[in-house]
């Protein structure tokens, strides 16, 4: 029996058992255990089959063990899985090359996750203004955003309910209501060094901001010397129909942050920057262990690979405002949705009331989808996702929403 064979002689009911007693208990009572994925299709410990509208939170963004992607990750890891950044690390380097050629940003630091990318980007801002002899150390974010769960990006983030218990914050952080351009004028001070935003609010429930508003925010950034964060950790590498959410804005941020789909599930994390932006951080100013090593670049160099293929993102695209055209017409027969929002496939719909009786009855049904705050239902899928899969997620929806209504 091989190794994976022997992990996976568990049923659900075993695996929880084991859960409950030896985890400390953040994520609570599960129903699932996934233990198998292909494509868009998992597996769980039952046997059981199911569609995946959810990509591990938007992050399997070309599928489950994606060919190109497993090839890449295996070859690496018989070559070298890991040495530190005291050494210049090859597919580091050709990660970092490839994402200049498809984005605004100059130089790159990697790390493991979207929390440290952020957690770079704030360090990055305030290293940025004290090199420059002006130290601006306060960072405005919005209200109902997300940026993580260390100290730093549970203070960014703009709900009180991640940051409850954790006191003493970060200081130095200010919140301003998302889409609200004259609000958050009124926030910034003469210290503000940097604004933090999604282009497409994600945990806050796929709140989309509106070009006019990045447009005026970006534009006040250049005019007060405030440089302009983007967390595309969510947005980014695919999600929205283009590889960068700020490419549908017509703007470009100082700094921007990604994780998730970057990987494609191997935990790698990113901030690229301007020329200038990078000039805040200094050789011995910011390290990590593990960031960009060999084994997760040569994984993100094969996800960027893909992605990067003629026609790939036009086809995100198109699926995209199929999806959302579709969840549009079912808005009109069920009156439990309120609203239907997102871009590409990043798509929430609005409940009258709380998501999770409908998202379970998904689930009972073969389709794996998830929440973005109580009352949106959240779908963003693998961007492999197939019109027809799409349709029989609307047609589950339906249905779903039949019984409840
Ligand atoms: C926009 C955004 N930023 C940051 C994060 C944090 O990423 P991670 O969980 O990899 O630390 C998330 C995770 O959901 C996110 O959606």
């Amino acid at each position: 029996m091989s190794v994976v064979e022997e992990l996976q002689t568990m049923n659900t009911a075993e695996i929880k058992a084991l859960n409950d007693q030896y985890l400390i208990n953040t994520y609570g009572t599960r129903k699932l255990a996934m233990v198998r994925g292909e494509g868009t299709t998992l597996w769980d410990a039952d046997g059981k089959q199911y569609l995946d509208c959810f990509a591990g939170i938007a992050v399997v963004n070309l599928g489950h063990c994606h060919p190109a992607v497993t090839e890449a990750l295996v070859e690496q890891a018989k070559t070298l899985v890991h040495v530190s950044n005291l050494y210049y690390i090859e597919p580091q380097v050709k990660l970092a090359k490839i994402l200049t050629e498809h984005s605004f940003a100059a130089r790159w630091f990697f790390c493991n996750c979207g929390a440290t990318a952020n957690e770079s980007a704030i360090k990055l801002a305030r290293r940025y203004w004290y090199q420059k002899g002006t130290p601006k150390p306060e960072i405005v974010t919005a209200q109902q955003s997300f940026h993580g769960r260390t100290i730093a990006t549970i203070t960014a983030t703009g709900q009180p309910k991640y940051q409850e218990g954790f006191a003493p914050l970060l200081t130095g952080v200010r919140y301003a209501p998302f889409n609200d351009f004259a609000a958050l004028k009124q926030t910034v001070t003469p210290d503000t060094g940097a604004i933090m935003l999604e282009a497409i609010q994600g945990e806050g429930g796929v709140r989309v901001g509106d070009e006019t508003y990045l447009k005026q925010v970006r534009q006040f950034c250049d005019e007060h010397e405030i440089l302009l964060i983007l967390d595309e950790v969510q947005t980014g590498m695919g999600r929205t129909g283009k590889l960068f959410a700020y490419e549908h804005y017509g703007i470009t941020p100082d700094i921007m942050t990604l994780a998730k789909g970057l990987g494609n599930g191997v935990p790698i994390g990113a901030l690229g920057c301007t020329e200038e932006a990078a000039s805040g951080f200094g050789v011995g100013t910011h390290a990590t262990t593990f960031g960009g090593n060999p084994l997760c670049s040569a994984t993100a160099l094969a996800v960027l690979t893909e992605m990067t293929k003629p026609g790939f993102l036009e086809g995100v695209a198109e699926k995209g405002a199929y999806f959302i055209g579709a969840l549009h017409d079912l808005a009109g027969k069920h009156n439990f949705i309120k609203e239907v929002r997102g871009k590409g496939l990043m798509i929430g719909v609005e409940m009258q009331d709380a998501a999770t009786p409908v998202i379970q009855k998904m689930i009972d049904k073969g389709i794996i989808c998830g929440p973005a705050g109580p009352n949106v239902l959240r779908f963003v899928p693998p961007l492999i996702i197939t019109q027809n899969e799409i349709d029989r997620v609307v047609q589950t929806l339906d249905a779903v929403l039949g019984e409840l209504g």
